[in-house]
């Protein structure tokens, strides 16, 4: 059953109607790319923003589309019960969008209250506010809650995550997206609310807050700063552009069965310090630096606790059932971040002052 139709072969559904979608997290990395592809693809919606704007939040990530007709910002925290029912009551949203988080490992090892805070209760609220002002008319409704690889744990050196692969979160991060995820599944089994769950692997991409890997490396190379690589190095992701991602999320909302879950991943597995050394090369060659001369700045340090060693998805379910596959391949997306990045100098510097240095300092002083 298509609950909003996408293709252009049947957006004549939506001639004259009006759709109210809540998109939490807007104003971050990934909310912002899903916000913008909303506003633009779809000028019958109202697309309403709801975020609190934490260090991670950012509106200069939105400049381009935050005149548009179809778009509102809400500064509200979703961990303030009374606010976010008050929105489901203003707006009567159709459907929601949910990705608000705490997003970073290292911050859930020094600060894990916060994560099950935004996280878990963040989610409970938007799952009640939902059931209190759907009641239980849910015709056209859909809570789609956005997740990730990580609440699957730790992969060894073969084997994949699939949508059947038992939870086995390991850091208070990952912990809290799989305590999430299990409410939002809790609430379609007792209140048969209508939900979609994806997990998604690693993304990078423009408006990546610099204390992920890839936008820190970018940063600290472009500023002849050390490359902090926990461990060896051999730790394995699975990375995804992130517009990607937002392509995924648009087709999973539009287009899947209520109830159900994807994973959604990049076919693009890299160990650390391989990702790093491409990062360095590509770089030495847009600053015009001597070959090998960023490779210098890598600077082993102590291991993250805890650190999962290899995440990879089986993306074949979204494939198959929905017909989508990441369109980069990962020399091409890391080349246009790289240059987004060079380019947006004034967002990294902003993004980069202030409490960034404290976070820096706390982060990597024992090591670099
Ligand atoms: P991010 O940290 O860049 O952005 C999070 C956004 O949520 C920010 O705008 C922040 O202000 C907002 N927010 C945080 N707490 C809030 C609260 N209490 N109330 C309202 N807004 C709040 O995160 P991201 O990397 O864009 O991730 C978005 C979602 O996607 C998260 O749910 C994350 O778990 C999931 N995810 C991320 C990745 C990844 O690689 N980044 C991969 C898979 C899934
Ligand atoms: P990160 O971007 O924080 O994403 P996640 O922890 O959600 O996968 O980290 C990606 C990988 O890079 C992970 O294995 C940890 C490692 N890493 C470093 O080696 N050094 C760093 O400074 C950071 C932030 C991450």
């Amino acid at each position: 059953m298509n609950l909003f139709h996408s293709n252009s072969s049947s957006n004549h559904y939506l001639c004259g109607l009006m759709k109210k979608i809540a998109i939490t997290g807007g104003a971050g990395f990934i909310g912002s790319h899903v916000v913008r592809l909303f506003v633009n693809k779809y000028p019958d919606y109202q697309i309403v923003n709801i975020d609190a704007l934490t260090y991670a939040g950012n509106l200069e990530n939105l400049k381009d589309i935050e005149k548009n007709t179809n778009y509102v910002f809400e500064h509200v925290d979703i961990t303030d019960e009374r606010k976010t029912e008050h929105l489901f009551v203003k707006h009567q949203f159709d459907g929601v969008i949910h990705l608000a988080a705490e997003s970073h490992v290292d911050r859930s090892i020094t600060d894990p209250l916060s994560f099950i805070k935004t996280n878990v209760m963040g989610t409970a609220n938007l799952l009640q506010s939902s059931r209190k002002i759907w009641g239980d008319a849910y015709s056209g409704k859909r809570f789609y809650h956005v997740s990730t690889d990580e609440v699957y744990g730790s992969l060894g050196d073969t084997g994949f995550f699939t949508e059947a692969t038992p939870y086995d979160p390991k850091s208070p991060y990952s912990s809290s997206k799989a305590a999430s995820d299990h409410l939002v599944r809790a609430y379609g089994n007792t209140y048969k609310l209508p939900f979609v769950i994806s997990n998604c692997s690693n993304n990078y991409g423009p408006n990546q807050f610099p204390e992920k890997l890839i936008p820190l490396c970018i940063h600290n190379i472009k500023n002849n700063k050390p490359l902090p690589i926990y461990g060896e190095g051999k730790n394995i992701r699975d990375w995804l552009y992130v517009e990607d991602h937002a392509k995924a999320i648009d087709l999973i909302f539009h287009n899947s069965e209520n109830g159900k879950t994807y994973n959604i991943g990049g076919h693009n597995e890299y160990q650390n310090i391989d990702l790093v050394k491409t990062l360095c090369t590509l770089m030495d060659q847009k600053l015009g630096r001597e070959k090998g001369s960023s490779e210098k700045l890598i600077t082993f340090v102590k291991d993250r606790a805890g650190h999962d060693m290899r995440y990879a998805i089986d993306a074949s379910k979204v494939a198959e059932e929905l017909g989508w596959t990441p369109s980069l391949v990962f020399e091409t997306g890391l080349e246009k971040t790289i240059d987004w990045y060079l380019k947006n100098t004034e967002w990294l510097k902003s993004v980069t002052s202030g409490q960034y240095q404290d976070y820096y300092k706390t982060q990597y002083s024992e090591s670099i």
